[in-house]
Parts: structure tokens; sequence; C-alpha cells
């Protein structure tokens, strides 16, 4: 077996993948025409092109406004997991959703979470892999906007739900923002993330621990500018959920993941983890994630079972599941490390 065959055999968690940007574009467009949404082109693959992370969101929306009812997110939900699964050996999955883009065009919070159990507990059963959800607040919105979703996250909260999280463009909307919804959300028993310093200065990841509390970091590459972060965040082993393509494309060189800062982040003693992010958005998926990035940093089989064991450590899976997952993964491993070509 070749090198690449291998990276996208290996078993795989991921804790950075969001839901909208995981539909497929048949799937846009077979909702776009049973809602009547008009699309610019009848080629949705087509609208996913960008270079920015302003562009890429005015997408992230329109997709989102064609999944309207129960039935829409479950399937698309489904259809997200199996791509993991028969893409890169999707094995579990913490999968981020924005519900204020839903319930902000009048879509039921009910509706979303439902639909979404629907199509995880659906895979669950066909395809062996859990996936628990982690509501996103999303940064352009106001304080009050992102304070009432966490309310209802925890008035009605399916198993499946296990954490608050934060995404859009980070630049212009810094994480203090939103430390209400943040204490609310630990109160109610939520795990927390958030994405930082995938466009801002270092000290967001410093904000995110110290003023939300949060466990992990989604992203984290301008922590670089800052060596004592470096260093603390290090030693406290944080997790850094990290994604090479749609981060290359919006803010780095999207041709050449050789320079990507995740590199300087492994050499740094970061813990990091492999993700999609919004893969069929950025033509990608968590197979190849792997295989593009590994090889472009050069990383032998070793350092890519230190990166999916930091993924099961990093989830927020039970201390059963995470004891099964290392079992199991260790033995797929040793299988696929005896077939490989060197
Ligand atoms: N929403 C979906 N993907 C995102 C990302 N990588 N950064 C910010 N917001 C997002
Ligand atoms: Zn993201």
């Amino acid at each position: 077996m070749n090198y690449e065959e291998y990276l996208r055999r290996v078993p795989k968690v991921e804790l950075h993948c969001h839901f909208e940007g995981t539909v497929r574009p048949q799937t846009f467009a077979d909702l776009a025409n049973k809602h009547g949404v008009e699309l610019p082109t009848q080629d949705a693959d087509k609208l996913y092109d960008y270079d920015s992370i302003y562009e890429f969101l005015k997408i992230f929306a329109m997709v989102s406004s064609t999944l309207r009812d129960q039935e829409d997110f479950a399937r698309a939900a489904f259809e997200s997991i199996e791509d993991g699964v028969k893409l890169g050996n999707l094995k579990y999955r913490e999968m981020f959703f924005n519900p204020t883009l839903h319930t902000g065009r009048g879509i039921p919070y009910k509706t979303v979470v439902d639909g979404l159990v629907d199509g995880a507990r659906e895979a669950e059963r066909e395809l062996g892999v859990k996936c628990r959800l982690i509501a996103d607040v999303y940064r352009q919105d106001a304080p009050e906007v992102a304070r009432e979703m966490v309310e209802q996250v925890l008035e009605h909260r399916p198993e499946e739900v296990i954490g608050l999280g934060m995404d859009g463009a980070e630049a212009p909307d810094p994480p203090e923002k939103f430390v209400e919804a943040y204490r609310l959300a630990k109160k109610g028993g939520l795990r927390l993330t958030a994405h930082a310093c995938e466009d801002a200065p270092a000290k967001n990841v410093a904000t995110c621990l110290d003023v939300l509390g949060v466990e992990r970091i989604d992203h984290g590459y301008h922590v670089l500018g800052d060596p004592e972060l470096v260093k603390r965040t290090r030693d406290e082993g944080i997790t850094y959920t990290v994604c090479p393509t749609a981060t290359a494309v919006c803010y780095f060189d999207a041709d050449d993941l050789t320079k990507h800062p995740i590199r300087q982040m492994v050499d740094e003693g970061l813990t990091i983890m492999i993700n999609s992010d919004d893969p069929p958005m950025f033509h990608t998926d968590i197979g190849r994630e792997y295989v593009g990035m590994v090889q472009a940093a050069e990383w032998g089989p070793d350092r890519v079972r230190e990166f999916v064991m930091n993924g099961i450590d990093g989830s927020w899976a039970s201390d059963d599941e995470k004891r099964q997952m290392r079992q199991e993964f260790e033995r797929e491993l040793d299988e696929l490390d005896a077939q490989l070509e060197r």
C-alpha cells in the first residue's frame, strides 16, 4: 500500500467540522430546488469559489438557507458523516452547527437539532460512527442573540449536544464579546471550545482560555506570534484542532501546504489533530486533508499515529469510549503499518 492510500485509510476522529459546510453540492442544489431558492448558477459546486473568509461565509449562509425541514437537516447530516467514512475512514466526530443561521430566518431550533440528531443516529446505526454536536456562537451576532441561543440549547437538549463553540469572521469580533454566553453554557454543563487565532493575534487564545474557559482551541495558528503562550499551551497540553485546506485558501498559500503554520506548530511541540472544516465547500475531504498536509510536511506514520491519538484524547467522549477507540485505532494502525510500502 502506498502512503497516500495509507493516509486515507488511517482511522480518524474529527473535532472541527461544520455541519453546514459539509452539505454536498448536489444536496445543496436539490434542497434549493425543493424550496424554490434561486441560486446564481445551476452548478452548485461552482459557487464554492472564494479566497476570503467573508466570501466563504456568504456562500455558507446561502447553503444554510436551503435547509428548512427536519428531513433536510437529517439527510444532510447523514450524508456528511457518510462522506467522512467513505473518503477517510472516519470513526468518531464532534460536529459544529450554527443555530442562529437557522433560527434567524424562522426555522425553530427544535427542527434543526432534531433533524441533526435523526441523521446522526441513522449514521450510527448504519455506519457505526458516533457523531456528537457542538452549537456554535456566530461571532457576527449580538451578545444577547448568542446568550439566547445558549438558553435554547439548554432547554431542548438531546444527549448528542455536548458543547458550545464559536465561529464566523474572527478579526472584527473578539472572543470577550461572548463571555456571558460562555458563562451560561458552562453553568448548564456544556463543554467549551472556540475558533481562535485563525486571522487574529495570539491574545485571542489567551482570552478564550482565561476569560471564556475553553478546553480546546479551533485553529490557533497565530499563537505562534507569542512564544510564552506557545510554551504555556504546550505545557498544558491544549488540543489545537487544525484545518489545512480551508485556512490555506482563506488566509495562507492555497497552493502550497508546505508553508502552512501547522508545520511550525508541530515543530514547537503543540498538540494538534487534523480536520476538514467545511470539506465540499473547499473541494476536500478528511482523507485528502491527511494526504495533503502529511505529505507536504513530510511527516511519517509515527507522527500520524500521534495526531489521531491526539484526536481521541482531545475529544469529549467518555473514558470508556476513549479506551475502546484507542484499542481499535492501535489495532487498525498496526495492520496498516504492516501493509505500508517503505
Ligand atoms: N464557519 C465555518 N467554517 C469556519 C471557519 N473555518 N472559520 C470561521 N467560521 C467558519
Ligand atoms: Zn472552522
